[in-house]
């Protein structure tokens, strides 16, 4: 079968990767509490908002997230183009008496979905950055909402899932050079998977992004650059996890701010935020922006050599990666305007080690450090990030 989406790769896989149930054990209650919690807190979304509202849900997988939707008396639309997901949807719908809550369930994907009809809500979680060129998604979302409707989304950018894409390096050189071909994925990362809190089971984990081909630099969307598109589109941040707003920005709730000039600063602190995003805690840049600038450009050179190995098979050198590495660790040692400064640094270092081990060989150097520095064991990124975006309102 020729892999041309990611629905295909779930099918061709035979899994659905966000199914909670498979041992029977899913508990609604439980994951509407995080979920509730999650949409009024971070997302700024109240659970009546959603009351009566009409909703339209991409890529529900086996459906746990539009059973919270219908719970709060959503009128909830699905479109899920794997056929293996309908009948775990049609079951949980059952089994939680929700039906009056499901108006449809479409078979298409997102390119080809169309219907005469607007929503108060599109949400899309989990995927929409693999549906490419970005603009035609933003464009048709748009067009799907209603005036002051909202588009909940999330998705890989390229400096939240850089340690992602690097677990997937340390997985494909260990495969090359590895005598071994069983339980490679366990033996470099079980004790970092153990290490954290997590409903999903390692074996989804690592097909969902170890394995998956769509987790790939070429797929990860740049935040800079999304949000002109959606400023383009006439969507405007209403909220976000990580908060693309600066909220120690101080100035009179009265004074005029146009959009495009909120949408420059969220940028610049987006731009300023990149390493906070790459270690998943805060590494905020507050000095000079032409400093900003030139982390910003190695970081981007070290996300696109890591990704470029991923398709070798073989000799597989680090060189290049390390000598941006380097020359990053030289502009972080001589920088006085980054915060949590020694942590990002130990981090950069230990990645210089890694790279090193694995230019050596020292095969059980590198499970050792893979299953025992307690940096690489506790730095995750912050993959999968959240942006709500709201048609004609603009919010400051
Ligand atoms: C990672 S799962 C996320 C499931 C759920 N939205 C969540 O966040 O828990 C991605 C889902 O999107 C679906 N999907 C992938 N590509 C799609 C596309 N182009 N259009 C619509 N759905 C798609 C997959 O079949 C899968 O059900």
């Amino acid at each position: 079968m020729l892999i041309k989406t990611m629905y295909d790769y779930y099918v061709e896989a035979d899994f659905q990767p966000t199914f909670a149930n498979s041992k029977g054990d899913f508990n609604l209650k439980d994951y509407a509490a995080h979920r509730h919690d999650f949409f009024t807190s971070k997302l700024k979304l109240p659970n009546q908002l959603f009351k009566f509202s009409e909703l339209l849900e991409f890529g529900p997988d086996t459906g746990e997230n539009a059973l919270v939707f219908a719970g709060m008396e959503a009128n909830v639309t699905l479109c899920e183009p794997n056929p293996n997901c309908l009948p775990h949807i049609e079951s949980y719908f059952d089994r939680y008496q929700l039906n009056s809550y499901l108006q449809n369930i479409y078979t298409n994907d997102v390119a080809s979905f169309s219907i005469d009809k607007l929503y108060d809500f599109i949400v899309a979680e989990g995927f929409i950055y693999t549906v490419q060129p970005t603009e035609s998604w933003i464009a048709k979302f748009a067009s799907l909402l209603k005036d002051d409707g909202f588009i909940i989304i999330s998705y890989y950018d390229d400096c939240g899932s850089f340690v992602e894409l690097f677990h997937k390096l340390l997985l494909h050189y260990a495969t090359i050079s590895s005598s071994k071909n069983k339980n490679l994925a366990e033996e470099l990362f079980r004790e970092k998977w153990n290490s954290i809190n997590h409903t999903r089971s390692f074996d989804s984990w690592s097909k969902d992004v170890l394995l998956n081909p769509f987790v790939r630099y070429k797929y990860f969307l740049h935040l800079p650059l999304l949000l002109k598109s959606f400023h383009k589109q006439g969507l405007q941040t209403y909220s976000s996890w990580p908060n693309y707003q600066d909220s120690t920005r101080i100035y009179w709730h009265k004074a005029p701010v146009t959009r495009e000039q909120e949408l420059s600063y969220q940028i610049e602190h987006i731009k300023r935020s990149s390493l906070s995003y790459v270690l998943g805690k805060k590494a905020y840049m507050f000095g000079d922006m032409a400093e900003v600038t030139k982390v910003n450009e190695f970081l981007a050179n070290i996300f696109s050599f890591a990704d470029s190995k991923l398709d070798q098979n073989s000799n597989l050198v680090f060189s290049d990666m390390r000598k941006i590495i380097g020359e990053l660790l030289d502009v972080l040692r001589s920088s006085s305007s980054i915060s949590n400064i020694d942590n990002i640094i130990t981090f950069y270092e230990t990645l210089e080690i890694i790279l090193q081990h694995m230019e050596e060989n020292n095969f059980d150097e590198l499970i050792n450090i893979c299953n025992s520095n307690p940096i690489f064991l506790n730095t995750w990124g912050m993959a999968n990030q959240y942006v709500v975006l709201k048609k004609g309102v603009a919010h400051g």
